[in-house]
C-alpha cells in the first residue's frame, strides 16, 4: 500500500496507521476527507478485509465515500448510523488546544456535522499542520451562492469593525468557475494571518445571513495524532 514515500507522505501515513487503534469492531466510524484522512480510510479498509474487522463508515465527502467503497468498507448515511464512535479526519492546523482550522479540502461543512455526531473526533495530521496561533492557513467559510459577493462585503466589513488583522477574502475557485461544495455552496477563505479569538470569529461569522458554516472547528477534536517524515508518531 506504501511503497515508497516522501517524508510528508510518511508523516500522514504514520499518524493514520496509529489512529486506527482507535477503532474497534462493529463501531461507527466518521470518515474525513483530504489526503491525511484518505490513509486512514485504506488502513481501515486494508483490516477489513485482511484481518475481518467489521465496521460501518459515515464518509465527509462523495470522495471519501468513493474510496471508503473502493477499500471495501460499508458505508452508511450519517442519519442511517444516527450517532458515531468515533471520527477520524485530517486538519488544516491545530494548536495546543486541540482546535483546528479545516475546510482545505472543503468539506468543512460535512466535516463539522459528523464530528459533531461522534463521541471522539480525532485528527490525524502531519507535523507541519502544528501551530502556536491559529491563522496562517486561510480560513474557508462556507457561503450559499445567492448574493455570494454581499456576503463576502459583509464578512470583510465585520473583519475590519473586529480589528483582526488580514482582512483579504477570496473566492476560491475550480478553474474559471467558483468551487461549489457537495452541499451545492461556494468557499470564501479569509486570510487572516492570526486568529486572536477564535471563539469570537467563529460565533460571529455563524450569525451573519448567507454563511454556512466556518472552518474553525473549537473544543470538538478530543486527540491529534501527530506523524513525523522519519516515522515518529505523538499523540497530542
Ligand atoms: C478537508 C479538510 C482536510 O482534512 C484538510 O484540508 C487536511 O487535508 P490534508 O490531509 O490533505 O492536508 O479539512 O475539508
Amino acid at each position: 500500500m506504501t511503497g515508497e514515500l516522501s517524508p510528508i507522505d510518511k508523516a500522514k501515513f504514520v499518524a493514520a496507521k496509529q489512529a486506527t487503534d482507535y477503532v474497534e469492531d462493529g463501531m461507527r466510524v466518521g470518515l474525513g476527507t483530504g489526503s491525511t484522512a484518505a490513509w486512514l480510510v485504506r488502513c481501515l479498509g486494508e483490516m477489513v478485509r485482511d484481518h475481518g474487522l467489521r465496521i460501518k463508515g459515515v464518509p465527509t465527502s462523495t470522495r471519501t465515500a468513493q474510496l471508503a467503497r473502493e477499500v471495501g468498507i460499508e458505508v452508511i448515511s450519517l442519519d442511517e448510523a444516527k450517532w458515531l464512535d468515533v471520527t477520524i479526519d485530517g486538519a488544516d492546523e491545530f494548536d495546543a488546544d486541540l482546535n483546528l482550522i479545516k475546510g482545505g479540502g472543503g468539506a468543512l461543512l460535512q466535516e463539522k456535522i459528523v464530528a459533531t455526531a461522534s463521541d471522539q473526533m480525532v485528527v490525524v495530521a502531519d507535523i507541519g499542520k502544528e501551530v502556536e496561533t491559529l491563522g496562517s492557513f486561510p480560513l474557508p467559510v462556507e457561503v450559499v451562492p445567492f448574493g455570494w459577493q454581499t456576503t463576502q462585503a459583509l464578512i470583510e466589513e465585520t473583519l475590519v469593525s473586529m480589528d483582526v488583522l488580514g482582512r483579504t477574502t477570496t473566492m476560491r475557485m475550480n478553474g474559471a468557475a467558483p468551487f461549489v461544495t457537495d452541499e451545492g455552496n461556494h468557499i470564501l477563505d479569509l486570510h487572516l494571518n492570526r486568529i486572536g479569538d477564535a471563539r469570537q470569529l467563529a460565533m460571529v461569522l455563524n450569525q451573519m445571513p448567507g454563511v454556512v458554516e466556518n472552518g474553525l472547528f473549537i473544543d470538538i477534536c478530543d486527540a491529534v495524532v501527530v506523524g513525523y517524515g522519519d516515522g515518529r508518531v505523538e499523540v497530542r
